[in-house]
């Protein structure tokens, strides 16, 4: 039975330690209290850190022992000093603002990085020590970016998921990390990263292009031997609990105390004390309203809760005397012998309280700078069972993008919020009652058991370890499996794909001609009496034929579609050429590489293609996608198939494809014949599954493949090519590929 760890910086609980014993609280912040009730419904762990760093007596152990072990909760030690380094350096002085696009937050000098390696790998023990094969691993958020990669390389076949909990920023400010390709490398050790927003995942993406150079598609990427799937799963909140508690009597009475005889209209703030959530500015919008609306004072109050949070470091400090300084003067400013504008509480509330401010709240102020989802609107929304109350939310906060019925507002704009605070307030009773409607749909039907579900069924999909083991059999495999199958033969079969597989990639075609390295290679090959060697390209004729055209090899030209015997040394077609498709094809090839700089269009005889290699890489994949949309509408009906290459769109006729090229291989031929294909491209696909299972099928790099083994690289195809050389075909006949014709 498969179990689930979750493993996150922060337990559910935090402990501090007491007189011979310790205390447990509830955590704060959306990922410890939106998971909390899906791990209590599994039978897994909690992977994570429990707050604390000082050292216990044996008392205060044995009572923290027997708190976790009565949760399924595993505490990760971590000392004050790495605490300092990993948690409040790296983590939350680096990572925190600079995902929420806080850069003023940043120090002059990234530092602590060493202390968040240290701490990633201090987690790596610890869930590699309770993993048991077939468990999910489930990691969440920036404190453990590092995480996935450092499991991969310890636990190879684990199935890992990764989610993060804050907004992925635009790929020009997350590259400003001098860390940056190794937090994107940790990333990547997982099966499944998942977002928020598509925004998130988008921006992400684009880091993985620019920076890590990967070709990224819209829902995976590919790395050697292994694929890595990308997914949008927006947080929900239990909203069934939180109705519940909400229809509680308790509760009422409580609600009732809160808003009293109801003259003074409640708007309500809830949030983490964090520069983030924007509560300074919207301190100055109710101060604002008020300026603008006399008529509003001692009729409103703004509730405003604060959990502190993140004590130790600076910007928090600095953040909070800010914050005490605002509430000062509005209340000083405003406030009546017998009304207080602001109403401050400065620690957390247990739930009952808060379900019960959220709703006395005529108007819920949820407007943060940034965030990567806020639970609290959620929470607000699925606490009012009353169908009324306002939710003013900001658009930078990932909700907004599930929650458009809201009154949407930019936090930055605070005289533009004040005036959206006040038509809250004074919106009128049945369209508060249509808006809120919708949301509270959504809030329950995406709940949080939905969103673990969903990315658990998505991570579940993921092909288990034993089949993507097969698919990386690696280059030492595939010289042996050579080598064995060439002793046991007496000939050999070899084709030999070109650009990707014998040659780099270059910016342009033209540039990847065959170097004086690989034309001795390809001759040497080809003067054996037993080898039949096949280049097969999407190449045009004339170009094959001006480079090879003097080698006794067969030339497949425009991938199979003509081709050359060595004997007759004649170019023959396979089809007809030409079709009604071609000059709107070639129209729209030429109209968007005109508004593609770097990309160009190459005429071939049965085919036409679009080559985007040396255009910018973005701006490349969505045009490709744009393109391969309109040819898709255009095509539909035509005999013509759209081929996605690496960095190349191609149209060619149906039914001419590599796999054609392959010569009859009757089961005498193939008992005494060494087959062996190697090729890089989704081309090379129809060329292996063509051939029979005994053949030795060879992807070169990154990609689903058909083909049984996997090398890295040119280097190491032209390595292998060298092997086959010195290796004898038929050793035990005494013919051989090794010996001198
Ligand atoms: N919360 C809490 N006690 C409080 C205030 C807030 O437990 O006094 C919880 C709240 O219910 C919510 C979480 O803290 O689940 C805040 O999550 P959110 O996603 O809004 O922001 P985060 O703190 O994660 O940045
Ligand atoms: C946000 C982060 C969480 C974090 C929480 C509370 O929700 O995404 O990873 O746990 O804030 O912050 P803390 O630093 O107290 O864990």
């Amino acid at each position: 039975m498969s179990r689930l760890l979750i493993v996150a910086n922060r337990l559910p609980i935090t402990v501090s330690p007491t007189e011979g014993g310790v205390e447990v609280q509830r955590s704060t912040g959306g990922l410890a209290t939106g998971l909390m009730r899906p791990h209590e419904n599994s039978d897994g762990l909690w992977i994570g850190w429990s707050g604390m760093t000082a050292a216990l007596d044996p008392p205060q152990q044995a009572a923290l022992d027997r708190e976790l072990a009565a949760l399924r909760l595993v505490n990760v030690p971590l000392s004050d000093d790495l605490v300092g380094r990993f948690y409040e350096g790296y983590s939350n002085g680096v990572l925190w603002p600079l995902f929420h696009y806080l850069l003023e937050q940043i120090p002059l000098q990234v530092s602590h990085w060493d202390g968040y390696v240290e701490a990633n790998e201090a987690f790596a023990e610890v869930v590699a020590a309770h993993y048991r094969p077939g468990d999910l691993i489930w990691v969440h958020d920036y404190q453990l970016f590092l995480l996935p990669g450092l499991l991969r390389e310890r636990l190879p076949d684990a199935r890992i998921g990764f989610f993060l909990h804050i907004p992925f920023p635009s790929e020009e400010l997350f590259r400003t990390l001098p860390s940056r390709d190794r937090l994107l490398r940790g990333m990547l050790g997982a099966d499944l990263v998942g977002f928020h927003t598509p925004a998130y995942l988008r921006h992400f993406a684009t880091s993985l292009t620019d920076i890590l150079g990967h070709s990224v598609e819209i829902d995976r990427v590919q790395l050697p031997g292994r694929e890595v799937r990308l997914g949008v799963f927006p947080m929900g909140v239990d909203a069934g609990a939180f109705a519940s508690l909400a229809a509680d009597s308790a509760i009422e009475g409580e609600v009732q105390a809160i808003r009293g005889d109801g003259s003074v209209r409640i708007l309500v703030g809830v949030d983490r004390l964090d520069y983030t959530k924007g509560i300074p500015r919207r301190l100055l919008a109710f101060e604002r309203m008020l300026e603008l609306h006399p008529e509003l004072r001692e009729r409103v109050r703004l509730v405003q809760v604060a959990v502190p949070s993140r004590t130790k470091v600076g910007a928090y400090q600095d953040f909070r005397a800010l914050v005490d300084g605002l509430v000062g003067r509005i209340n000083g400013a405003f406030g009546t012998a017998r009304w207080v504008p602001v109403h401050y509480i400065f620690r957390g509330l247990a739930e009952p309280d808060l379900v019960a401010l959220y709703r006395a709240a005529d108007v819920m102020l949820v407007t943060p700078l940034r965030d990567g989802m806020n639970l609290v609107a959620k929470e607000f929304v699925a606490s009012r069972t009353d169908g009324d109350g306002v939710l003013v939310l900001s658009e930078f906060a990932g909700a907004a993008w599930e929650l458009p019925e809201a009154i949407l507002v930019n936090p930055y704009d605070v005289d533009g919020s004040a005036d959206l605070f006040y038509r809250a307030l004074m919106m009128p009773r049945e369209e508060r009652r249509a808006r809120l409607a919708p949301l509270r749909t959504r809030v329950h039907t995406f709940d949080v058991h939905r969103w673990v579900a969903s990315f658990l069924e998505a991570l579940g999909e993921i092909a288990p370890a034993e089949s993507r083991a097969l698919a990386t059999a690696g280059a030492p495999a595939a010289r042996r499996a050579v080598a064995q199958r060439v002793a046991e033969t007496d000939s050999l079969l070899l084709l030999l794909d070109y650009d990707g597989t014998l040659v780099p990639f270059t910016p342009t075609p033209e540039l990847a001609r065959p170097d004086a390295d690989l034309a001795a290679l390809l001759r040497a090959l080809a003067s054996r009496p037993d080898a039949e060697l096949h280049l097969v390209s999407g190449r045009r004729q004339e170009t094959l034929e001006q480079w090879f055209g003097d080698l006794p090899i067969w030339l497949h030209a425009e991938h199979g579609f003509v081709s050359r015997d060595p004997a007759t040394r004649q170019w023959v077609p396979a089809a007809e050429v030409g079709g009604s498709w071609r000059e709107p094809v070639l129209a729209m090839l030429r109209e968007i590489t005109q508004r593609t700089p770097g990309s160009l269009v190459e005429v071939k005889a049965a085919a036409l293609a679009w080559h985007y290699r040396m255009a910018d890489q973005e701006t490349g994949a969505r045009r490709a996608n744009e393109l391969r949309l309109h040819l898709n509408q255009l095509l539909s009906n035509q005999p013509v198939e759209i081929l996605a290459g690496n960095r190349v769109i191609e149209i060619r006729p149906y039914g001419v494809h590599k796999g054609r090229i392959v010569p009859p291989l009757p089961p005498e031929r193939l008992a005494s014949t060494a087959v062996v294909a190697i090729g890089d491209d989704r081309t090379d696909e129809d060329l292996f599954g063509a051939l029979p299972p005994e053949a030795i099928t060879i992807k070169v790099g990154p990609g689903e493949t058909k083909a049984r083994f996997r090398i890295e690289g040119v280097a190491a195809v032209r390595q292998l090519l060298r092997t086959l050389l010195e290796t004898g075909v038929g050793a035990g006949a005494g013919r051989g590929v090794g010996a001198t014709p």
